[in-house]
């Protein structure tokens, strides 16, 4: 492979296969979907599972066991699922005979008759994956209680995926909790689902961190003047106006992705790679996080939002905000985190710039400290996922002359290969009973302890928000949020 330029080669990489914590393939088990012919399924659960066939990690022994409301039969659904591999790109490899349906309404607890008849034949190993309308979750593991299927069968196991969101704020999510709780499923259960914790990227911040010495020792308020956390994506609500038109951005985006992101930048090293440990220090973190300030938010929406079908005409629902975060520990005193995230703007890009401090001192005058461009650490978790380590570097020729130069990792030049899909390492730890890389109880209520007052702010605002044209970067106010601090966003690029 050719070596980029200011790249790291694929030959110069040491390999530590040897050493490596191998995906274990899972013992054989059966994955109950609920909304089996929803968008997710079609899009990312199924795609995944043949992701895991093809690479012969999903064992010959398990079943995926669709269920939806409407009537049809296991050959149709098996049709259906080879549509959306196709669709997908994704070849079955054998997992469309794996696969069966049975159509039931989840409320209606008869149906669970017809589950538990279907079930016993199954084995003992049983996931529950919840990909309904928020609305369902807890209707359904109540009547999984009821019918007995909360408990895990004698040798077995019963785990729950629930997909996000996750309640729609503090009270609603300590509920959710709770009726999961009296359902009879313990903790250890739970598996609450944020795909960004399966892109690899964001789970690489981790190993940048942690299997480096490098970075660790600058990775505080001494060396690190602020961090940026940038979510964009160019598309608009598109056909999700019933779900996103009631949420918004900071429900949609913010309480969840970019809060895990924020945790894995910010907290402290955890005594290992499990899940206790690792979630413990993401807790600290969502613990440590001030209270915002009314001027520490900037939400707004897209020009052409109001105009979308299905969004209501005077809708105040934000596509678009900006926060300033503080965390109140000795580690990041002093530090802002700005974060931002919006529909329909200039770029899909997800990134987080870790930008440090100025040298103290300049000893090339006339250049003063703060004409050198401070480093930045760039983890671009999508598109062109990799690293960046922003430096300065003297122009050739006998001037004394100084530019920013970038050294660049890239998964795909370095690896040959871009990462799988994010639901595939999920689905795959949720089988194996690995909970590292799901979201615990107590965070996801800390997180929504931090949001709630933003999302009542809007809610109860009677006038039209802010607006941006469609593909900018955003509003004005975004900018000033960062100006107001002598700082400027990191992306684009200046
Ligand atoms: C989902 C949100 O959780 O994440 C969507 O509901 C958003 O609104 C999506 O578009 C972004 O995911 P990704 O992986 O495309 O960045």
């Amino acid at each position: 492979m050719k070596a980029p330029r200011h790249g790291i080669s694929a030959s110069r990489l040491i390999s530590k296969d040897a050493l490596c914590r191998m995906e274990r393939a899972p013992d054989p088990c059966v994955m109950v979907l609920f909304g089996a012919s929803g968008d997710l399924a079609a899009r990312k659960l199924l795609p995944s599972l043949a992701q895991l066939a093809a690479e012969k990690i999903l064992p010959k022994g398990f079943r995926l066991l669709g269920v939806s409301r409407t009537p049809k039969t296991t050959e149709s659904y098996r049709r259906e699922i080879a549509a959306a591999l196709k669709e997908a790109g994704v070849k079955e490899s054998g997992l469309l005979k794996q696969c069966d349906y049975l159509a039931g309404d989840g409320g209606d607890p008869g149906f669970y008759r017809a589950l538990n008849q279907k079930l016993a034949g199954l084995g003992g190993r049983r996931l529950f994956y919840l990909s309904t309308a928020p609305s369902l979750f807890p209707v359904i593991a109540q009547r999984l209680h009821e019918a007995k299927l909360s408990r895990p069968p004698a040798g077995g196991w019963t785990r729950l995926v629930i997909e996000k969101p996750f309640g729609r704020d503090l009270s609603s999510a300590e509920k959710l909790n709770s009726v999961l709780q009296g359902s009879g499923f313990r903790e250890d259960q739970v598996y609450r689902i944020d795909h960004y914790l399966g892109k690899e990227t964001v789970q690489n911040i981790l190993m940048l961190r942690f299997a480096n010495v490098l970075f660790e020792p600058a990775w505080n308020s001494h060396y690190v003047d602020h961090v940026q956390i940038t979510n964009a994506e160019t598309l608009g609500v598109e056909h999700r106006a019933a779900y996103y038109d009631q949420s918004g951005v900071v429900r949609d985006m913010f309480q969840n992705h970019l809060m895990q992101l924020l945790s894995l930048i910010a907290m402290e090293p955890p005594s290992g790679f499990g899940a206790d440990g690792v979630r413990d220090r993401k807790l600290d973190v969502f613990r440590a996080i001030k209270p915002l300030g009314t001027k520490d938010s900037v939400v707004a929406q897209y020009a052409s939002y109001r105009r979308e079908p299905g969004v209501s005409r005077d809708s105040v629902t934000p596509t678009y905000a900006a926060l300033r975060l503080e965390l109140d520990d000795w580690r990041w005193h002093g530090v802002p985190f700005y974060l931002r995230s919006g529909k329909c703007l200039a770029e899909r890009v997800t990134e987080i710039a870790v930008v440090f401090r100025h040298v103290p001192v300049s000893i090339f005058k006339p250049l003063l400290a703060d004409h050198l461009s401070p480093n930045v650490i760039r983890l671009r978790i999508q598109p062109d996922e990799g690293v960046s380590v922003r430096f300065e570097a003297k122009h050739p020729g006998p001037k004394l002359c100084m530019s920013s130069v970038n050294l660049d990792f890239s998964y795909e030049r370095t690896f040959g290969a871009k990462p799988p899909e994010a639901y595939a390492r999920l689905l795959l730890d949720a089988m194996n009973g690995d909970q590292t890389l799901f979201a615990r109880s107590d965070a996801v209520e800390q997180c929504w302890r931090v949001f709630d007052p933003v999302v009542r702010q809007w809610e109860r605002a009677t006038k039209p928000l802010p607006s941006y044209s469609a593909g900018s970067w955003g509003p004005d106010e975004a900018e000033a949020l960062l100006a107001r601090d002598g700082r400027r966003w990191d992306l684009p690029y200046a």
